[in-house]
């Protein structure tokens, strides 16, 4: 594999602190066996998230010093809004905290409207996959939430290019199933975060808009990682070598209504998000309107006017193609360095994270005792490196039979924050990793003293099986 460096380099530090064995046990014991609820002051280096944990660039910083904080009419919402006009191609746009701000006004406007279109009583999202806060706020809204990725995305060991990509048989017979006219919206997340930061292409966006064109269902573009979804087809789609990622981006976009967009993922702001719509001026409107109770007037969302600034520059700075090529060759640096020491991996690596297979890698470990939050644990143990459960914990129970779902896959996400760590940094986790390989079998589940009714990830408190 071809090394990209970095192309940038460092102006400002930020100092990481080194803990010992003793302090981090007596940490995650406090913390209940759960690494969310870790101060991060003990974590050394933090995979949790790479969301809103991206370093911004001096553009950025001096884009903040010329925020407009007034209420109504900021300089700086219109410098966002057109940019998104210029970059997307979507004429109106409602800024918001975060993605599930946008999510939240969004989601109760499109299931008004199908209500008053079709008269339906059981409103349905189809998505190739949710994520989990969008999942909660379809649940929230009184609809159910429905995924369709293909299967091939849920064998880790096989190469397959397009892991997010919608399976559309399944698609038009999900359509079918619950009828159309209950069908409120497809979701296409782009790139697929749940099944491993995988890509959709675009032959499969351009498919699934087809068939909502086709029934007259709105098609939402769940943007947290579209330009790194951009750089993928880039690379691997058919007839997209020598087009720009710019291109590529406009294209994507053809194929949704609207987006929504936690921007604190490709744009690296530390806070912000987006819900832009391509023409529908009268759906604009109606979310507007609860746009101003929940998130704040239309032209701020719940943003300062400095926060706008940044993020209307980290827009166009996350479609750079060479921040992109170094951005995932960094990531796959570390999963392919992962697979050579025999760390079950899904394959292809995917863009912002590396997903361990923990079914693979600790069999032992029983669904129901969450084996991929059991290896979050230990590495942070050995390590003091934090990682994040995408199994069985995050999916939670059936909400009409209150049993424990089985994931169809237990995967342990590093996720990696975009300019901040170095592969100095991948090489002490991958030292880390051959660690726990030693031990694996002796690693133990983990079973709740705390389960919290819904999103029970976060708050969750637990023990190890061997305490019992
Ligand atoms: N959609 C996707 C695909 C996401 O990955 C996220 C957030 C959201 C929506 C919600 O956006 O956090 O800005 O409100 N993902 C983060 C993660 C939290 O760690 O993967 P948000």
């Amino acid at each position: 594999m071809k090394r990209i460096p970095e192309p940038f380099r460092i102006k400002m530090v930020e100092n990481i602190r080194m803990t010992n064995r003793s302090e981090r046990e007596a940490a995650l014991e406090m913390a209940g066996y759960n690494p969310f609820m870790l101060p991060s002051d003990m974590v050394y280096i933090d995979f949790l998230t790479d969301s809103g944990t991206g370093a911004m660039s001096n553009h950025q910083w001096a884009g903040m010093m010329m925020g407009d904080e007034s209420y109504a009419g900021s300089r700086n919402y219109y410098h966002l809004a057109d940019k998104v006009k210029e970059l997307i191609g979507y004429q109106y746009t409602i800024p918001t905290h975060q993605g599930r701000g946008a999510e939240q006004i969004l989601f109760p406007a499109l299931i008004a409207r199908n209500k008053l279109k079709s008269g339906a009583k059981h409103p349905v999202f189809i998505s190739n996959f949710h994520f989990d806060t969008t999942m909660a706020h379809v649940e929230l809204n009184g609809a159910k939430a429905v995924n369709v990725v293909t299967n091939k995305a849920f064998d880790t060991n096989n190469y397959y290019d397009w892991k997010g990509n919608f399976d559309i048989e399944m698609l038009k017979q999900t359509i079918r199933e619950y009828g159309e006219d209950n069908i409120v919206a497809i979701i296409t997340t782009i790139t697929c975060n749940s099944t491993g930061g995988q890509p959709v292409s675009l032959a499969n966006m351009k498919a699934v808009y087809e068939i909502a064109r086709q029934y007259d269902i709105p098609v939402v573009i769940d943007s947290a990682r579209f330009c790194e979804n951009a750089w993928f087809i880039k690379q691997r789609e058919e007839g997209y070598a020598d087009k720009s990622i710019k291109e590529i981006i406009k294209e994507i976009y053809q194929y949704g209504d609207m987006l929504t967009m936690s921007a604190k993922k490709d744009p690296m702001v530390n806070i912000g998000g987006l819900c832009s719509f391509r023409d529908n001026e009268a759906l604009f409107n109606e979310v507007c309107i609860r746009c101003i109770p929940m998130e704040g007037f239309v032209t701020y969302g719940g943003l300062s006017g400095r926060d706008m600034e940044a993020l209307a520059i980290g827009l166009e700075e996350g479609m750079d193609e060479d921040f992109l090529s170094y951005r995932i060759n960094q990531v796959t640096y570390l999963g392919e360095q992962l697979r050579k020491v025999g760390i079950p991996v899904q394959y292809p690596i995917g863009g912002h994270a590396v997903f361990v297979d923990a079914k693979l890698f600790l069999p032992h470990i029983p669904s129901d005792q969450f084996p991929a939050h059991a290896l979050n644990n230990e590495l942070y143990l050995e390590a003091g490196i934090r990682s994040v459960e995408i199994g069985s914990l995050l999916l939670g129970r059936n909400p009409e039979t209150g049993k424990q779902r089985e994931s169809p896959m237990e995967l342990m996400r590093l996720t990696i924050p975009r300019r901040v760590y170095t592969n100095d940094h991948m090489d002490y986790v991958v030292e880390a990793f051959m660690e726990l390989k030693a031990r694996a079998s002796s690693i133990k589940g983990l079973t709740f003293t705390y389960e919290p009714p819904i999103l029970r990830h976060f708050m969750a408190r637990l023990k190890p099986i061997s305490d019992m």
